[in-house]
């Protein structure tokens, strides 16, 4: 059976998100399957744990992150998960078993969009 795990805190600086990239890769390497949703508009562990180069590209593009599960039609949330995310320089596969459905900037937009509209379904 599949395990939620959330990180909130509403202080900036305590280590959410080095505490979050830390615990999914040590039940990564302990053999779990490991979905990492990040919800962050700060984007921080998405870049920690991909090639910055396909960060990039998904941030330039605003296809491929977690934006797309509140925009329905858009993509379907199996499409947004870059499966074992962490790579070496090669391409090799370092922690197999940990999958990221990343964020990017635009994710602050989202935010302002449901301040701004209350007839915007939450
Ligand atoms: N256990 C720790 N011991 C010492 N320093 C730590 C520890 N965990 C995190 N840090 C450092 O504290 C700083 C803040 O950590 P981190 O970015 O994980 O916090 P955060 O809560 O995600 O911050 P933000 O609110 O900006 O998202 C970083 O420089 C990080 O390297
Ligand atoms: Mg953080």
């Amino acid at each position: 059976m599949a395990r939620k795990i959330c990180f909130i805190n509403y202080k900036g600086g305590v280590g959410k998100t080095s505490l979050i990239v830390n615990t999914a890769a040590a039940l990564a390497k302990m053999g779990q399957r490991v979905l990492l949703c990040d919800f962050d508009t700060q984007s921080n562990a998405s870049i920690w744990l991909m090639k910055l180069e396909r960060w990039n590209k998904v941030n330039a593009e605003g296809v491929g992150s977690v934006y797309s599960i509140f925009d329905p039609g858009r993509a379907r949330v199996r499409e947004l998960v870059v499966k074992d995310v962490v790579e070496g320089k090669a391409g090799e596969k370092l922690l197999p078993g940990l999958d990221l459905i990343p964020t990017t900037f635009n994710l602050v937009d989202l935010e302002n969009e449901y301040n701004g509209d209350p007839k915007r379904p939450h």
